[in-house]
C-alpha cells in the first residue's frame, strides 16, 4: 500500500527517521541503496536529512547549508526543520524549496533534549497550541507555491498528564499538512521503555490524513505488525538501522509483499559497508578528518554482537584515516556470520526517562503562548 504525501507517491511506505548527526547524505545513500536492493519499486522509501534549524537556514548560515546536502541518487530531497518562530520557518521553507531543491519538509515537534525543551521548542511546543498552529500554518503556506508537502513529527505529549498529539494532529490537519508522524512516547520518556503503539492507533482514528507510526521497529516484521495493529499508513525507522542499513532492504521487500527472511550480512559485508560509508563521507566532507570523526560513532553499531576483540574494536573506534581503517578492517574475520543475538534487539539510544522535563517557567499553566518570539538558535540535536 502506498503512502501519499501531497504530490509525492511512496509505493514503499517506509521512512528513515531523521537522526541528528546520523542521517547525513552519506548515511541516507547507504540506506536508500539497501531499500532499492529489496524491491524494484521506486522510490524505495523516504530518507530524511538530519534536523536543520530554521533560523540558521533562513539566514543561509554556511555551516547549515553544508549540512543540508542531498543524496544525489534520491528522487526526493527530504529535510526536517526545527522551528520555534512562524516568521523564521516561512523564510526557511522558502530557502529550502525555492533555492535548494527540497521536495519534502518535515517539522520537528518531538525533540526531548533539555536544551531544546528548556526554551519551549521540540516536544513541548505543541502545548502552546496557538504558536504551534502559526508555525505549521506558515510552513504549509510557504511550501504551497512550490508544491512541496509538509509533514510534522511529534510525540504523545509532554508526559501522560499533558498529552498533545490529538490536538496537534487535528490542528496540523486543518493547516494542510500531508501527514503526521508519531513517535509513540512522551517527552518525559525520551527513549526509555516501550513505544505505545496504541497511541498511534488513537491518532489514526482521530485524523483523516495519513499517520506514520514510529518507535521500536527493529525488524521488518515489526513494521508489518505496527501497520496491522494501528492502521498507520506508513512507518518511520530510526535506531533499528544504526549500523544495519540492510534493514531497509528487508523493509522494502516486506512492505512490497515479498516473503523474505532478514538479510544477514557476514562480517566481510559489514566491513565493505564501513569502507563504503567512509568513502562517501570523505566525498561529502571533502576531508578525511571530518569523515573519520563522523564514522567513529557508527563503529559500535556496525560491530554489535560480532566476536571482535576489544583491542581491534577500540582501535576501529579511534580511526583517523582511510588507510588505517582499511588496515584494521582487513584484520576482521570476514567469514563470521551475522550474530543472531543482535536481531530484534534494541540498539542506539535508550536511556532513562527524564525525572523532570525542562520547560520555560509556567509553561504548563496555559495552552496559549503570549510571550516574545522563541529563539531556535544554538546547537540542538536529537528528537
Ligand atoms: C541519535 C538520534 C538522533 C535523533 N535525532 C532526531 C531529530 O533530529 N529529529 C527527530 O525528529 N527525531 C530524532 N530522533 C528520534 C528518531 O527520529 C525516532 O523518532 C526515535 O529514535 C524512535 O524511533 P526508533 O525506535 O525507530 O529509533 C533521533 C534519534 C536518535 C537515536
Amino acid at each position: 500500500m502506498s503512502l501519499v504525501l501531497g504530490n509525492l507517491q511512496l509505493p514503499v511506505a517506509v521512512a528513515l527517521a531523521p537522526m541528528a548527526s546520523v542521517t547525513n547524505a552519506a548515511y541516507r545513500q547507504l540506506c536508500r541503496e539497501q531499500a532499492e536492493s529489496g524491491t524494484t519499486t521506486r522510490p524505495a522509501g523516504l530518507f530524511t536529512c538530519e534536523m536543520i534549524t530554521a533560523t540558521a537556514l533562513a539566514f543561509k548560515a554556511p555551516k547549515t547549508l553544508e549540512r543540508m546536502v542531498a543524496d544525489p541518487g534520491d528522487p526526493i530531497f527530504s529535510v526536517q526543520l526545527y522551528a520555534t518562530d512562524p516568521t523564521m520557518v516561512a523564510r526557511a521553507v522558502a530557502v529550502a524549496c525555492g533555492e535548494r531543491g527540497v521536495n519534502h519538509i518535515d517539522l520537528n515537534f518531538g525533540c526531548p533534549v533539555p536544551k531544546v525543551t528548556r526554551r519551549g521548542g521540540g516536544g513541548v511546543l505543541p502545548w502552546k497550541s496557538n504558536l504551534f498552529e502559526r508555525i505549521v500554518d506558515q510552513a504549509v503556506k510557504a511550501a504551497g507555491p512550490y508544491g512541496v508537502p509538509v509533514t510534522i513529527k511529534t510525540r504523545i505529549g509532554i508526559d501522560q498528564q499533558h498529552q498533545t498529539m490529538l490536538d496537534a494532529g487535528r490542528i496540523a490537519e486543518q493547516c494542510g499538512v500531508a501527514a503526521v508522524c508519531l513517535h509513540a512516547r512522551t517527552v518525559e520518556q525520551a527513549y526509555s521503555g516501550q513505544a505505545d503503539w496504541a497511541a498511534i492507533r488513537a491518532l489514526v482514528d482521530a485524523l483523516t490524513i495519513p499517520v506514520i507510526g514510529n518507535g521500536d521497529i527493529w525488524e521488518a516484521d515489526d513494521a508489518l505488525r505496527m501497520m496491522k495493529q494501528t492502521g498507520c499508513a506508513g512507518v518511520s525507522v530510526g535506531r533499528g538501522a544504526l549500523g544495519r542499513q540492510w534493514l531497509f532492504r528487508d523493509l522494502a521487500a516486506r512492505l512490497t509483499g515479498q516473503a523474505m527472511a532478514p538479510y544477514l550480512p557476514t562480517l566481510a559485508e559489514v566491513a565493505g559497508m564501513i569502507h563504503r560509508h567512509a568513502t562517501l563521507l570523505i566525498n561529502m566532507f571533502g576531508d578525511q578528518a571530518h569523515a573519520m570523526a563522523d564514522l567513529r560513532k557508527h563503529m559500535s553499531w556496525y560491530l554489535k554482537g560480532f566476536r571482535v576483540g576489544g583491542d581491534l574494536r577500540g582501535r576501529l573506534a579511534l580511526i583517523s584515516s582511510l588507510v588505517e581503517l582499511d588496515d584494521l578492517l582487513a584484520q576482521l574475520d570476514g567469514d563470521e556470520s551475522y550474530p543472531s543475538a543482535a536481531l530484534a534487539a534494541p540498539r542506539g539510544r535508550q536511556g532513562a526517562a527524564r525525572s523532570h522535563v525542562k520547560m520555560p517557567e509556567r509553561w504548563l499553566e496555559s495552552r496559549t503562548y503570549t510571550g516574545p518570539a522563541l529563539a531556535d538558535d544554538g546547537d540542538v540535536s536529537g528528537g
